[in-house]
């Protein structure tokens, strides 16, 4: 069922969620496919919904960071990054609180919990408020496919299998949260996302460790194979073939010949770009093209995490 974000439907998300349904919503990374924490049916709801495997640890968001740290052990480090960058695309996995209420299948089984204070509208932060507890939420795509940008994306890629769409309009920022574990004495980015490392890095005064490399699981089921198109996708392409769909940074040259072309950002804006990147994917892997080629991408701010959903994207295809 997909609404567009009313009083009305607000109210229904909140009823829906307190009995354990799953409601998809808008935060300014990409769709969430949200259900009551600390209700592990729910939870278990939202991975069969989603085909993921169970393995694979889920984010718990909040109307504030008072209530995240309620339920984690948050120390001086994450008060800084909460300060500095919350609301915001910035996910903190943290020890889990000696009481922590939050269903232990939502964590995976792990000792850690990874928390977050989005950017929503004020109407969903009303409903993230009744929820103390948190609401969990994974981008609202089948496992493995590209992450949704819009509700419409969600509703064609989930469809029934989710009890409620409410439509917050586009995401602004379209790539999801960087995660950066602080559960140890040495603070680790687990997933470059919509905030620059270096970012993160100026606030802490310090260089995080990098484990994010596509070939080691890193962050726990963050699997080489994810964000994937159905077409076969190819980076690091100077040229376009007329069966192929070319996604370029901001230069179209030699790529005339493509059947549908993306330019992530004419200006040659990384964040415009990243903004962009799944909704040019979803659009070029809807097109009549056999298979999607990939421009080159920019190596600053957040291109680390343009490139790393690309390489996820193109894994096991070749480059
Ligand atoms: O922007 C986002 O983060 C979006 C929106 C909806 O908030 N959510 C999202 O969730 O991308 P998901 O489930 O698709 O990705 C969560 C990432 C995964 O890579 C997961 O392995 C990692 O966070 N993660 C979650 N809990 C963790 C934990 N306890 N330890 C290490 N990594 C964890
Ligand atoms: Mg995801």
């Amino acid at each position: 069922m997909l609404r567009p974000e009313t009083p009305e439907s607000l109210k229904l998300a909140q009823t829906l969620l307190r009995d354990g349904a799953l409601v998809a919503f808008a935060t300014e990374t990409v769709y969430g496919l949200g259900a009551d924490a600390t209700k592990g049916e729910a939870v278990a709801g939202i991975y069969a919904a989603k085909g993921r495997p169970s393995f694979n640890p889920l984010i718990a968001h909040f109307a504030d960071a008072q209530s995240a740290f309620a339920v984690v052990q948050a120390d001086e480090r994450a008060a800084r990054l909460a300060a500095a960058f919350w609301p915001g695309p910035l996910t903190l996995v943290l020890r889990r609180a000696a009481y922590c209420p939050i269903a232990s299948l939502a964590g995976a089984g792990l000792p850690t919990q990874a928390v977050r204070v989005p950017q929503v509208s004020d109407g969903f932060r009303s409903v993230l408020r009744a929820f103390p507890g948190g609401i969990v939420a994974p981008s609202a795509n089948p496992s493995g496919k590209l992450s949704p940008t819009t509700a419409q994306h969600v509703q064609a890629g989930l469809g029934e299998a989710v009890d409620l769409i409410i439509d917050g309009g586009p995401c602004a920022a379209g790539l999801e949260s960087a995660v950066v574990d602080l559960s140890g004495p040495q603070p680790k980015l687990l997933r470059h996302g919509a905030l620059a490392q270096a970012d993160i890095e100026g606030v802490m005064g310090q260089k995080l460790a990098l484990d994010v490399d596509p070939a080691v699981k890193a962050s726990p089921g963050q699997m080489v194979q994810h964000y994937a198109p159905s077409k076969p996708l190819f980076l690091n392409a100077s040229t376009a073939m007329a069966d192929q769909a070319a996604l370029v940074f901001s230069d179209s040259n030699g790529f005339e010949q493509a059947c549908a072309l993306e330019v992530l950002s004419p200006s040659g804006s990384d964040v415009e770009a990243a903004a962009r990147l799944f909704s040019a994917l979803h659009r070029l892997d809807a097109s009549s093209a056999r298979a999607i080629v990939v421009g080159k991408m920019p190596v600053g701010g957040l291109g680390a995490a343009i490139v790393d959903r690309l390489r996820r994207a193109a894994a096991g295809r070749g480059e």
